[in-house]
């Protein structure tokens, strides 16, 4: 064609083939060396098996559609966001627990999971619990990285932690307990959210000076609107508790800010905000469009307030998991979390547009 050797659109031509060779050859690296959870059941693969506490789901009903119908300590019927999105990143099928002892070399490379159910990130939460709070997590992060030495060698094991993702989220338990906290020795709901956000600061540079680089901040999801919160409400229409949705909202507001001034100061740093808020919310606004018909209550027993031990084999389960946004009082089904996994990144492209090239990895996948 006689245009295309017009000097001015072989330029064009060229910027056009360049700026796309880019993108794919990048598509080519792997995106992840390994991903690393921390934080409370929503992460939590089965670390509080092998804790002395009662914030366990190592029994039936739990995990009737994991892989062999096995409840492994997964507060869920099937799997978590940990599994779905190490598969999504091809690094392995599942997300293993640190404390398993049984824990192979092998699996040890491309990451493990320290989150632990009941747990937060204020240690008072968690010792109600007897869980591990954030500050034990990472303690754990830490005799990881020697056993990760001793497989890898010191220069490999800090590569490996330096490409590798950082994924929290926690603070649910925090706010439960603070609700159900006696009037008089609470604190303003707003000064104890400086409180929760300043710990935030504190392990996200504890874990960026272990060599941490890339971070995963979920904020917190709409919690007045499980099963167990609406309850403890005692409404009888079961809607969702408008002040707490309200005070995770504006929570989840000053958390954006503080990762963006943390991602400034940790030079070297990139930490993008996860909008769990939305992620649930669009699924309870919008239950027809992904299939669901019930999202006030849990599939076990009634599903107004069984969780954990409460939840267990003596316990009559729903008919038709499908239809159910909640497993247990507290947590989404497999099929929310799947569901999720596929909108959380959208989001956050619309949402923060700095943070479209962390989403643009995790994601390309399904693009
Ligand atoms: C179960 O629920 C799903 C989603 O609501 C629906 O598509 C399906 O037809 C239901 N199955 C039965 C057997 O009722």
């Amino acid at each position: 064609m006689a245009q295309a050797h017009h000097p001015l659109l072989l330029l064009i031509l060229l910027l056009f083939l360049s700026s796309t060779a880019i993108p794919s050859s990048k598509r080519t690296q792997p995106k992840f060396s390994a991903v690393f959870y921390f934080g409370d059941s929503v992460l939590d693969t089965g670390n509080n098996n092998h804790l002395p506490t009662v914030a366990v789901a190592n029994h039936a009903p739990y995990g009737r559609d994991f892989p062999g119908k096995k409840p492994t300590g997964r507060f869920s019927d099937g799997r978590l966001i940990p599994d779905l999105l190490n598969e999504r990143l091809q690094l392995k099928e599942f997300s293993p627990p640190f404390l398993d002892a049984r824990l192979p070399n092998s699996d040890v490379a491309t990451g493990v999971n320290f989150a632990s159910a009941g747990s937060g990130f204020n240690d008072q939460t968690s010792r109600l619990s007897n869980t591990l709070p954030m500050s034990k997590q990472v303690d754990l992060f830490e005799d990881y990285l020697l056993r990760l030495r001793g497989i890898v060698g010191d220069k490999e094991a800090s590569r490996i932690v330096a490409r590798s993702l950082i994924f929290i989220s926690s603070g649910t338990n925090d706010f439960s307990h603070y609700y159900r906290s006696p009037k008089k020795r609470k604190m303003e709901i707003g000064d104890y959210q400086d409180i929760v956000l300043q710990m935030v600061q504190v392990y996200v540079k504890e874990l960026y000076d272990l060599g941490g680089r890339q971070f995963c901040l979920a904020g917190l999801p709409p919690f007045g609107c499980t099963p167990i919160q609406i309850t403890l409400s005692g409404d009888p229409d079961r809607a969702c508790v408008d002040e707490q949705n309200w005070d995770a909202h504006v929570y989840n507001s000053k958390l954006q800010r503080l990762l963006a001034k943390l991602q400034g100061s940790l030079h070297g740093s990139r930490i993008v905000y996860v909008d769990a808020y939305r992620a649930l919310m669009e699924i309870l606004e919008n239950p027809a469009k992904y299939g669901f018909t019930e999202t006030t209550r849990g599939c076990c027993g009634t599903g107004l307030r069984e969780v954990a031990l409460l939840c267990n084999a003596f316990t009559p389960t729903c008919k038709n998991i499908s239809s159910y946004v909640f497993y247990d009082a507290v947590h989404p089904t497999e099929r929310v979390y799947m569901i999720q996994e596929l909108i959380v990144c959208h989001l956050s492209i619309y949402h923060a547009m700095h943070d479209v090239l962390m989403c643009y990895w995790i994601t390309e996948q399904w693009n």
